[in-house]
């Protein structure tokens, strides 16, 4: 386990790269194995999410060559066999393979899938969809066994706009007989992300990014280049933390477009930003105004930058209303905010009230799910005095070199590894 060491209220000035999406690649590297031939993907984010699943290609035979931030993956001879349970629950990616062999192999089993404490997450959409596909889905003790003669296109109704349900459908459905149109699908960038890189590989997707996406069943999948879209909610958590405490600091190569419901709420926060092609510029206002937060799918505010945003809350004047629409376990990082003097209450477990502003001070926190850490790295950022961030590990799954590029801007920052 690792921990953070925050020596807080340094101003932020300089430039902070962007990474790859943890939410494409950890989608990408599950569908290169559909591919007979050998699939390179560019821009993919060095974080431990993607060696959990480097780990799973590995197991199942696949040929992995890893350069920098590009990984070539050959998936020619790989098994369809059963990942152990330790492995899968690493993450909840780990999923994106049920669709992408059972696609391949017309069979597949797995445990139930992992990733961070924020609710129940259940995975019933995917197994519906799956049957609606012509599949048979069997659950004993957490194992699926999932089984087609065929796989049949069809339409298919998603009850809830869900990401890992829509990319997963997809997946099945890329090889499957005929025609399938997913309706109510999610639009986050990471869907077209995987379905350009699908069409890539020769599929017949169109669509995605809106709330109907088609899929046309092919035969063969062949080699391509691909590149991982930049990660909005990195681009988002950046934002937040400059509109706090940036002299001027430079967020650079993001797609702006995927956080427009970020820049309008900071700009309803009062906070001024220049807004280039491929990156923004932000220097922290004098002052912040509280407001209302109501997480919804894409394109609305993303629930993943819910918390962070919470520690930026604690500084702006005024009530500021948190409502959390998707996930019901969402508000674990106000507690240890409070420890560090935050004004906030969870009223219920989809509403919280934050009062500002209030100076935070340094203190010994814990990280209880990845977007939790990072709303604790912000708060360490900007205390006054020093603040330890216990179980990093949650950070360092979903942010490429955190402490290397926070440093880099001026930030009193350190990872120290825990025997
Ligand atoms: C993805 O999770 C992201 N994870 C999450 O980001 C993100 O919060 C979420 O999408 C929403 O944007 C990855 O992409 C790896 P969902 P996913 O299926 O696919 C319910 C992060 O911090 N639901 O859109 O699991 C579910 O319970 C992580 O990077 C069902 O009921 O999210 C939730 O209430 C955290 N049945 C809602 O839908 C299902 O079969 C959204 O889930 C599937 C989902």
């Amino acid at each position: 386990m690792h921990r953070i060491i925050i020596e807080g209220n340094n101003t932020l000035n300089g430039s902070i790269k962007i990474s790859g999406s943890k939410n494409s690649a950890v989608a990408l590297i599950p569908a290169a194995v559909l591919c007979d031939e050998k699939v390179t993907i560019a821009n993919v984010p060095n974080i431990s999410d993607i060696d959990a699943l480097d780990e799973i290609l590995n197991y199942l035979g696949a040929i992995v060559d890893k350069k920098d931030d590009t990984i070539t993956i050959d998936s020619s001879k790989i098994e369809n066999k059963l990942i152990p349970e330790k492995i899968t629950k690493k993450l909840r990616a780990s999923y994106y393979f049920m669709g992408a062999l059972l696609s391949k192999y017309k069979k597949v089993e797995m445990y139930f899938p992992g990733g961070c404490a924020i609710g129940a997450r259940p995975i019933n959409l995917h197994l519906k969809g799956f049957k609606a596909l012509g599949a048979k889905v069997e659950e004993k003790d957490n194992l699926f066994i999932i089984t087609a003669d065929e796989l049949v296109g069809t339409k298919i109704n998603l009850d809830f706009a869900s990401v890992g349900a829509t990319i997963n459908l997809m997946l099945a459905a890329v090889k499957a007989t005929g025609t399938t149109v997913i309706s109510n699908a999610a639009k986050e960038p990471h869907i077209v992300n995987v379905a350009t890189f699908l069409n890539n590989m020769g599929a017949k997707i169109t669509g995605a990014g809106t709330s109907e996406i088609k899929i046309i069943g092919v035969k063969h999948l062949h080699s391509c280049f691909h590149e991982v879209v930049p990660d909005y909610i990195e681009t988002g958590t950046y934002m937040i933390l400059a509109s706090l405490i940036g002299k001027e600091v430079t967020i650079k190569n993001i797609i702006p477009d995927h956080v427009k419901s970020v820049i309008s709420k900071l700009e309803e926060i009062g906070v001024p930003m220049e807004i280039g092609v491929d990156f923004i510029k932000i220097s922290a206002p004098e002052k912040l105004k509280a407001v209302n937060i109501k997480t919804q799918v894409y394109p609305g505010f993303p629930t993943d930058l819910q918390q962070p945003m919470a520690t930026l809350l604690t500084q702006a004047k005024g009530k500021s209303m948190i409502n959390e629409t998707i996930w019901e376990n969402r508000f674990l990082n106000i507690a240890e905010l409070k420890k560090m003097g935050a004004t906030a209450e969870v009223i219920t477990n989809s509403k919280a009230v934050i009062v500002g502003p209030c100076k935070l001070k340094g203190k010994k926190v814990k990280a209880t799910d990845l977007r939790a850490g990072a709303s604790l790295v912000i708060a360490g950022l900007i205390a006054d005095g020093q603040t330890i961030i216990e179980n990093a590990d949650y950070i360092l799954r979903g942010y490429e070199g955190i402490v290397e590029k926070l440093s880099k801007v001026g930030a009193k920052i350190r990872l120290e590894k825990m025997d």
